[in-house]
């Protein structure tokens, strides 16, 4: 009776552990816990992350929707609907207080008026965990997040192991997106100063196989995929759309783990000496998410979950912590809301802000802005306001749309600078991604907002007759948030010409 009882007990706190309780029964402590997505331990029922929204600026923290389960998204989309939502607080559920906060200006300054890094867009990574629908931290270039005063964190040369969970399509060839150990100061303090996993195509230092994107280690002043500069080709290119990387380091040892997060262990892509010049460790304790140690800002990609941890875990606990994460089912889900935007349809795109309601999104030549458009224009005037609704060229973009000239062809609106203009698709993937859009809930209440699959925290608005992706509220003119709602809805209707 008692054995038996004892059993099920057993069979239960198996099943329902999470990855920091399965790290904690083998001695490695999440000395911190960082997942907008879900509660990292069984019992943990606390905030995972706090929301700023645009409007009013007013925040609030979102939990768990029940003890160790996903993020209640219900309660994020109630509170940002018809504004503009951040991230501005990302939760250590390890107790120690290792919450990361906007990025501070270190050798790098940030694009916020202050030089802080910008928050992320909160609503930029949607994700189904078993079903149920969570947000990620979408990480543009700009963006960033840190704690250089933490407690419990590695330093010197103490072992440490780390993991993240991350989108294995979200990446740039930019420094750096990383999440891990860094300087206290957002200082580059040399060789050793830092251990963190990188995810991206960055290839100064290293590379693996392929062209990439590489799971690396960012050990300050170099990406490392091995104990050398250069090519490791057990390192290899990713290409699931939800991955788990694992760094980690005790004196003498140091490793990098991976996989596709629905497979059912992680495999070893490095394993051996450090690379010269940074034996001991010279740790310092700080973590950041999305930046290198010194700041560096110009990386993009999306975290989910990740945690820090005491010790240098065993890969058989890191495989357990990696058959809890594809136990979780990870899968994606449309960006889209609101009515529907057909990919074959064609449309033109009204303004609803009182000055222009008779005015439609056009290109004159390469600038995208807007102008008057009737019955009476001439259908080539038409068809400069008007635009083929196709699959997005970013094609990970679940539900988004590219927009294409309907006078010219081969060319789509896409944002530079975060300016739209109209040009041709060169197939970089530059292009594809600054030429796909989100539509969403108009956030005046009528037709649609557009937001730029890579900078969820601003959207098309006009200003001056201009076409931008705007933040509400910002560094730049037409940031302004007098009238942003009204300047970033569009009423979408069958196209003109
Ligand atoms: C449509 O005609 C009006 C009146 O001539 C003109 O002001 C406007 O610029 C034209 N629209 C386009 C898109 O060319």
């Amino acid at each position: 009776m008692w054995s038996s009882l004892l059993v099920l007990c057993a069979v239960a706190t198996l099943s329902l552990a999470g990855p920091c309780d399965i790290y904690a029964a083998a001695g490695n402590t999440c000395v911190a816990a960082h997942a907008t997505t879900r509660a990292l331990y069984n019992a943990y029922s606390g905030s995972l992350y706090q929301l700023k929204r645009t409007s009013d600026g007013a925040t609030t923290n979102i939990g768990p929707v029940s003890a160790g389960g996903v993020a209640n998204a219900a309660a994020h989309d109630s509170f940002c609907a018809s504004t503009t939502c951040l991230i501005s607080i990302i939760y250590d559920q390890s107790g120690r207080g290792n919450h990361l906060t906007q990025g501070v200006p270190g050798g790098f300054n940030g694009p916020d008026v202050n030089g802080l890094d910008n928050l992320a867009g909160a609503s930029g990574a949607p994700v189904l965990l078993n079903g149920k629908k969570a947000y990620g931290v979408f990480v543009s270039p700009g963006t960033g997040y840190r704690n250089d005063a933490t407690n419990g964190i590695a330093t010197g040369d103490t072992a440490e192991g780390m993991y993240a969970v991350l989108d294995g399509t979200h990446y740039n060839g930019g420094c750096c997106f990383d999440y891990g150990n860094a300087e206290t100061s957002a200082h580059d303090t040399g060789a050793g100063h830092m251990e963190a996993i990188y995810f991206g195509t960055e290839s100064v230092w290293g590379t693996g196989a392929g062209s990439g994107p590489w799971i690396m280690a960012d050990l300050e002043n170099g990406l490392y995929s091995g104990g050398s500069t250069g090519q490791h080709t057990a390192d290899p290119t990713q290409t699931a759309r939800f991955i788990t990387g694992v760094v980690k380091g005790e004196p003498g040892l140091w490793s990098i783990r991976g996989a596709a997060s629905t497979s059912s262990s992680l495999t070893t892509y490095w394993s051996g000496s450090r690379p010269s010049g940074y034996s001991p460790m010279s740790k310092e304790g700080a973590i950041i998410l999305g930046i290198g140690g010194d700041n560096s800002n110009s990386a993009q990609g999306t975290f989910y979950e990740g945690a820090m941890l005491a010790g240098y875990p065993s890969d058989a606990t890191e495989n357990s912590v990696q058959a809890n994460i594809a136990s979780m089912d990870y899968a994606t889900t449309s960006l889209a809301s609101g009515s529907a935007v057909n990919v074959g349809s064609a449309i033109s795109l009204r303004a609803t802000t009182a000055c222009c309601t008779s005015d439609y999104i056009y290109h004159s030549g390469t600038t995208v802005g807007i102008a008057p458009v009737s019955s009476s224009n001439s259908s080539a005037a038409k068809l400069t306001a008007s635009w083929n609704v196709v699959s997005p060229l970013a094609s990970e973009a679940t539900g988004c749309i590219s927009l294409q000239s309907r006078d010219t062809t081969g060319s789509y609106i896409r944002h530079q600078n975060f300016q739209l203009f109209l040009d041709a698709n060169d197939g970089s993937q530059q292009f594809h991604e600054d030429a796909t859009f989100c539509p969403q809930t108009g956030l005046n209440g009528q037709g649609n907002t557009f937001r730029p699959w890579g900078y969820p925290a601003r959207n098309i608005r006009h200003f001056d007759f201009i076409a931008y992706i705007a933040s509400d509220g910002g560094v730049q003119t037409f940031d302004t948030t007098s009238t942003y709602n009204d300047d970033a809805s569009f009423v979408v209707s069958a196209a003109w010409a």
